[in-house]
Parts: C-alpha cells; sequence; structure tokens
C-alpha cells in the first residue's frame, strides 16, 4: 500500500550497462545537470567503487567520510552521506573504493539486494523534495547493480555508438528480466541514449539504425554526440552544462531531459 501521508517521491532511475566506458557516469551527471535546469532536484547516487560521479560533481576523494558504502553497509542515515554540490539542487551520495567490497562483505545478509531499496525509502528522503534519483551504476552486473535494479522505477541504458554495441544488451535485459521476476515486478526500460554519437561516421549511424530497427520508441530521439567539451569537463569538476553551456554535448543533454521529463508528463504546460 503506498502511504498517503507522504509525498510521491522521487523517480528512481539506474543507469547501467555492465560495459565500462560506455558513457554512464557522464549521462548521469550531465542529464542530472539538465534536469535541474528544468527546475528539477535530482539526486545522483554513485554506486560504483571508481567515484568518477564523486569526482565530476566535484566532491575531492579526501573529502568523501560518508559515502554509498556507509549507506549500504553500516545503515548510515540518508540525511548523512547526502552532499549537495556546487550546482544548486543537484545534490550526491559519493563514493570511494570501500565500496568494491560491498559485494563480499554483503554475502551472508539476507536482505542484501534490497540495501539502496531500503534506504531510498527512509522518510529522510522526503526533506530533500527530490524531483529524480540517478544511480550511476559500476560496469558490471554485480550485486550493486542489482540493488540500483531493485531500489530503481527504471533502467535508462547508455549505448556507446560502435560495433558490437547491441551486444552485451541481451545480458542485461536477462538480468531487468531476472530482476523484474524475484525483487521488483514494476521494473521498466526508459530507454537507450546513444551516446558518443558521430554523425559522420558510418559505424554511428549504421549502430543507431540497428538499434532504432531492434528496440523502437525504447531509443530516445536525442543522441549524445562525440564532444571533447564532454569529456573534458569532469577534471574541473562540473557537468558540461556548466563547463561549455553552449557545447553540442550540453544541448544534447538537455534535449535528452527535455524527453525524459516529457516521458513523465511534468512539462511545465
Ligand atoms: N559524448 C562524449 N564525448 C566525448 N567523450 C565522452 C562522451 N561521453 C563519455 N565520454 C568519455 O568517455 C569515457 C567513458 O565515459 P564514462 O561516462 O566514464 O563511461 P562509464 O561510466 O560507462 O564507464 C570518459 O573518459 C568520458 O569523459
Ligand atoms: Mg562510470
Amino acid at each position: 500500500m503506498p502511504d498517503f501521508s507522504r509525498p510521491p517521491g522521487p523517480k528512481i532511475i539506474a543507469v547501467a550497462n555492465q560495459k565500462g566506458g560506455v558513457g554512464k557516469t557522464t549521462t548521469a551527471i550531465n542529464l542530472a545537470a539538465a534536469l535541474v535546469e528544468n527546475g528539477k532536484r535530482v539526486l545522483v547516487v554513485d554506486l560504483d567503487p571508481q567515484g568518477n560521479a564523486s569526482t565530476g560533481l566535484g566532491v575531492e576523494a579526501a573529502d568523501r567520510d560518508l559515502t554509498t558504502y556507509e549507506l549500504l553497509v553500516d545503515d548510515a542515515p540518508l540525511a548523512d552521506v547526502v552532499r549537495e554540490t556546487e550546482t544548486p539542487g543537484l545534490l550526491i551520495v559519493p563514493a570511494t573504493v570501500d565500496l568494491s567490497s560491498a559485494d563480499i562483505e554483503l554475502v551472508s545478509n539476507e536482505k542484501r539486494s534490497f540495501l539502496l531499496h531500503d534506504a531510498l525509502r527512509q522518510t529522510a528522503i522526503d526533506g530533500f523534495a527530490l524531483d529524480y534519483v540517478l544511480i550511476d551504476c559500476p560496469p558490471s552486473l554485480s550485486l550493486l547493480t542489482v540493488n540500483a535494479m531493485v531500489a530503481a522505477h527504471s533502467v535508462l541504458v547508455p549505448l556507446q555508438s560502435e560495433f558490437f554495441a547491441l551486444e552485451g544488451l541481451s545480458q542485461l535485459m536477462l538480468t531487468i528480466r531476472e530482476v523484474r521476476q524475484s525483487a521488483n515486478s514494476e521494473l521498466r526500460i526508459e530507454g537507450v541514449v546513444l551516446t558518443m554519437y558521430d554523425r559522420r561516421n558510418n559505424l554511428s549511424q549504421q549502430v543507431e539504425q540497428d538499434a532504432r530497427d531492434n528496440l523502437g520508441d525504447l531509443v530516445f530521439k536525442a543522441m549524445i554526440p562525440r564532444n571533447v567539451r564532454v569529456s573534458e569537463a569532469p577534471s574541473f569538476a562540473m557537468p558540461v552544462l556548466s563547463y561549455d553551456t553552449n557545447s553540442q554535448g550540453a544541448m544534447a543533454y538537455r534535449e535528452l531531459a527535455l524527453e525524459l521529463i516529457e516521458k513523465h508528463g511534468q512539462l511545465a504546460a
């Protein structure tokens, strides 16, 4: 039963693909920033022991005492681990390499797949008045990614526009199906977003065609171009929307955010 005494709560989206380097973290950071530009309040949960989302949003490694690890493994209250970033309305739970041992430490915990789910449903989350939570998943289908899928309403899949891009999708879809059958029957696929797209490159166009032929409306119209400004922004600890607001990459993430908001029927009239 939903608890009608509480606000409806944020849309929780897992940004997942078991391949590394496909644009998960870049998408989590910049989609979050673009949603914030549209007046949304967004929390990024860094669920990757590499902590790239934390670095990219300006939380230095030395400054991460309370992290996703404490949230999941030590039951730390959500209010203690959520941090503000330089972008007002954009919050983060940072991660460190500590998170890499969570898989093993949690083996005997009966609730091991539900830890993030339970953490994000604490009443304390109401106080942040969030519209979205974006979970930046690690490049694997490990317990951490399962936690994200159990916690989420939907999965957003960045797909790098390169050869074999679609090959890994069947494994991902299988995991989504397993999570639906075991722990989260409502889990949807939010969509697939093509990343590092190069419209002058035949291969990019072919991957796009394949994706649209096979996945239809699941593929977002917005595509993220390969853009050097996108890759430079994290070393300046900010989203590309702040680093170079008129860059192609920033524009593309704004289009993606609008499509997402429209899907959720929240566009201001
Ligand atoms: N649209 C883009 N244009 C140029 N470089 C990109 C783009 N998207 C991601 N990158 C770069 O590609 C690398 C992998 O991206 P990342 O988001 O970290 O992938 P993942 O989180 O899936 O491992 C990073 O160095 C990132 O800066
Ligand atoms: Mg990443």
